[in-house]
């Protein structure tokens, strides 16, 4: 009933007597696109791709990823070089306006962010409200969702000043929001930033900083400065294609970025850097041998996984967790430190990577399986991990906003459905309706 042909000039689709010409959007780099807008139209079906795992939902120029090779890269340059000669910073103005700065945009930039650190008195009180058991990545995107109502001036998300304040805002007010629920949670006070220490320096003393002299150590800073650029984006995950979504509707830069965060929050996105230290206590705590476990979570009876493998783009070495592994051996090495952790870790990826389980389904490391040790040795408590990666993701969620809005062809997200639901039938009175 059905036949695609892609190997002529021109790419067909034939559905019984119905044959569209496919037109090829043609990629700079991976697959290109086949565009089906008029499939529906023509022969009356839509296509039907659970998890979008085939489906290009957008043009975009901002990330490209080579799952099979194990490439990622951010405007064209490798995850490698930026890990090694850039920062955070300037890789979130890379990101969201499409080239490095130059010495003095740099210099601006990082100045006009600096100057917004600080959150308001009344603002902090929306942190103080939640009860002391919530989950930082509740109230972070709780607290990322109201920061218009407490800036009233960035609203017009097709003013471009104002999106570019709106971008300003995010980057600096976030991290001190997410240090202030991890405060709130330990019961401390919530000191005031500290812009001359910088801006990931300040971060780290804002959240674990035991006083309000307490100077961080720089081999620390500069290991989170790399942890949160090697997660500023991933191209269409499921929080970023999240945030476009929501987006799309037209909602504005923090709503948006608001859902980007719960999308994060789940144990298959972000939440599995969380998932990894817990599975990695459990194996220590629990005396079971590493070559135990392991059998376990190739057993799809047990329902268990190994946490910080597997991913639905990389076939490969995913090339962040090679730049998080040494890091984590540097960070833990500078402490002094043998994590028992690290070691637990580093035996499982050891058997998983010559295990035909493993092998076969081309299951490496992700980002997540080394991070939660180095925010661990860094005095973070697992509950923050996870929020860590939203920092980190904010540069590409908002880039990605922002292309989102400045293209000409983004149309509302509205997918098709199969439906397989009951065909008509008439209403049943209550009294008539069988009780088997
Ligand atoms: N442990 C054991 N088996 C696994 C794992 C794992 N971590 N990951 C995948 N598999 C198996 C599946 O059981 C399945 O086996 P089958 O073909 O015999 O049924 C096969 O590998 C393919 O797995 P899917 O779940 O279909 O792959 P998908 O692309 O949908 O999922 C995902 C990718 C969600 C990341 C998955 O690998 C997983 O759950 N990993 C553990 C959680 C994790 O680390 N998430 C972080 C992702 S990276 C990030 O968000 C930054």
């Amino acid at each position: 009933m059905t036949a695609t042909e892609t190997s002529g000039e021109t790419p067909t689709i034939t559905v019984g007597e119905h044959r569209l010409e496919l037109e090829v959007v043609p990629a700079v780099e991976g697959s290109s696109g086949l565009e089906i807008k008029s499939l529906l139209s023509t022969t009356g079906m839509v296509t039907y791709d659970p998890g979008f795992t085939n489906t290009a939902a957008c043009q975009s120029a901002i990330t490209y990823i080579d799952g099979e090779a194990g490439i990622l890269r951010y405007r064209g340059y490798p995850i490698e070089q930026l890990a090694e000669k850039s920062t955070f910073l300037e890789t979130a103005f890379l990101l969201s306006h499409g080239a490095l700065p130059s010495a003095e945009e740099a210099q601006e930039w990082e100045a006009r962010l600096l100057r917004h650190t600080h959150i308001r008195d009344d603002y902090r009180r929306l942190i103080s409200s939640f009860p002391r058991e919530a989950h930082p990545m509740a109230i972070l995107s709780s607290a990322v969702a109201a920061m218009p109502g407490h800036y009233h001036e960035v609203f017009d998300i097709t003013d471009e000043k104002q999106v570019e304040l709106a971008t300003v805002l995010l980057l600096a007010k976030a991290p001190t929001l997410m240090a202030y629920a991890l405060r709130h949670s330990r019961r401390q006070d919530k000191p005031d930033v500290a812009p001359e220490l910088g801006y990931v320096a300040d971060i780290l003393r804002l959240s674990v900083g035991q006083h309000r002299r307490w100077e961080p150590d720089p081999t620390m800073v500069r290991a989170l400065d790399v942890l949160l650029l090697l997660h500023a984006d991933h191209e269409q995950n499921c929080s970023t294609s999240t945030v476009r979504n929501v987006g799309s509707a037209g909602a504005n830069l923090f709503l948006s970025v608001s859902a980007g965060i719960s999308a994060l929050a789940g144990p298959k996105h972000g939440g599995a850097n969380e998932a990894v230290l817990a599975m990695l206590e459990e194996i220590r705590d629990s005396g079971v041998s590493v070559a135990d476990f392991m059998t376990r979570v190739k057993d799809k009876t047990s329902g268990a996984r190994l946490m910080g493998f597997g991913h639905r783009v990389y076939k490969n070495y995913d090339p962040r967790a090679a730049i998080v592994k040494q890091l984590a051996d540097e960070v833990l090495s500078s402490l002094g430190k043998r994590d028992e952790l690290l070691d637990i870790a580093m035996e499982l990826e050891g058997i998983a990577l010559a295990d035909d389980y493993f092998v076969e389904r081309k299951l490496y490391p992700n980002v997540d399986f080394y991070t939660g040790l180095i925010y661990r040795a860094m005095g973070f408590p697992t509950s923050m991990f996870t929020p860590l990666f939203a920092i980190g993701r904010l540069p590409g969620w908002i880039a990605q906003w922002r292309e989102m809005m400045q293209d000409p062809s983004t149309k509302i997200a509205r997918p098709r459905q199969v439906y397989t639901g009951p065909a008509e039938r008439d209403y049943v009175p209550v009294q008539d309706r069988s009780t088997a």
